[in-house]
């Protein structure tokens, strides 16, 4: 697969140092704030898990959050780098596994692990079909629970963008999926979206998505 530049950036030992650094600046704080919010909120929905996967783990930004719903971990990134950083920062506590994958090709069998995690990498895939293919990906691998990110193609930052591109913007179009779409490849593989808040009430286009998988009806 050919990675736009951005991605290709992160599969690096610079790449990897920069999206750490990122986080230390303020309007990254404040999004990681509001997102830790929303996640905290689904996961005392969850309660306990017994396993997961963290894909893509980036330097592992999310693993302590896992750690603390008890979950084995295993840590997933197209980035060689990315999964190296993760190992070096959290020696104390590591991940129970490292694997190198992309999104939409889980070298994992069905049912894998009881809750697949996916925060912030649907929304940087170009082809609308790998976007798709990566939720569909998330749900098959995940035995109950799936929480991804994506951004929402009716979001009020979405139809900014479209207009001013209309209006001459060169500022590329947002890789987005809609909420029909997302539901829909949701109820296809057996899951049910329990939540899906705008990460921003105003002028934001991602969602946060906690999907569970529909309990079996009694024949
Ligand atoms: C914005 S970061 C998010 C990382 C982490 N989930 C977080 O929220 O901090 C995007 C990550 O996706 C990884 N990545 C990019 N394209 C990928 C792909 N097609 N498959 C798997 N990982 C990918 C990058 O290496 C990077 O670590």
């Amino acid at each position: 697969m050919t990675l736009p530049h951005r991605l290709a950036e992160y599969d690096s030992p610079e790449g990897a140092q920069e999206y750490l650094e990122e986080y230390e600046k303020l309007h990254r704080k404040f999004s990681d704030r509001r997102e830790r919010g929303l996640l905290q909120r689904f996961f005392r929905r969850v309660g306990p898990v017994e396993s997961a996967l963290d894909l893509p783990c980036g330097w592992g930004r999310y693993l302590p959050m896992l750690h603390g719903q008890g979950a084995r971990v295993v840590e997933s990134d197209f980035s060689g780098d990315m999964l190296k950083l993760s190992r070096s920062l959290f020696r104390g506590s590591p991940a129970l596994g490292h694997l190198r994958a992309f999104g939409h090709q889980i070298p994992m069998a069905d049912g894998a692990v009881e809750l697949v995690f996916s925060m912030r990498l649907n929304h940087h895939l170009v082809d609308p079909e790998v976007r798709r293919q990566h939720l569909r990906e998330v749900f098959r691998v995940a035995r109950r629970w799936a929480l991804f990110s994506y951004f929402d193609h009716d979001s009020v930052k979405s139809w900014t963008r479209r207009l001013r591109r209309r209006l001459g913007s060169k500022r590329r179009l947002k890789s987005t999926l809609s909420r029909g779409e997302v539901r829909a490849l949701a109820a296809e593989a057996g899951f049910v979206v329990r939540e899906d808040p705008l990460l921003f009430l105003i002028g934001s286009g991602p969602r946060l998505v906690l999907a569970e998988r529909a309990p079996a009806s009694p024949d």
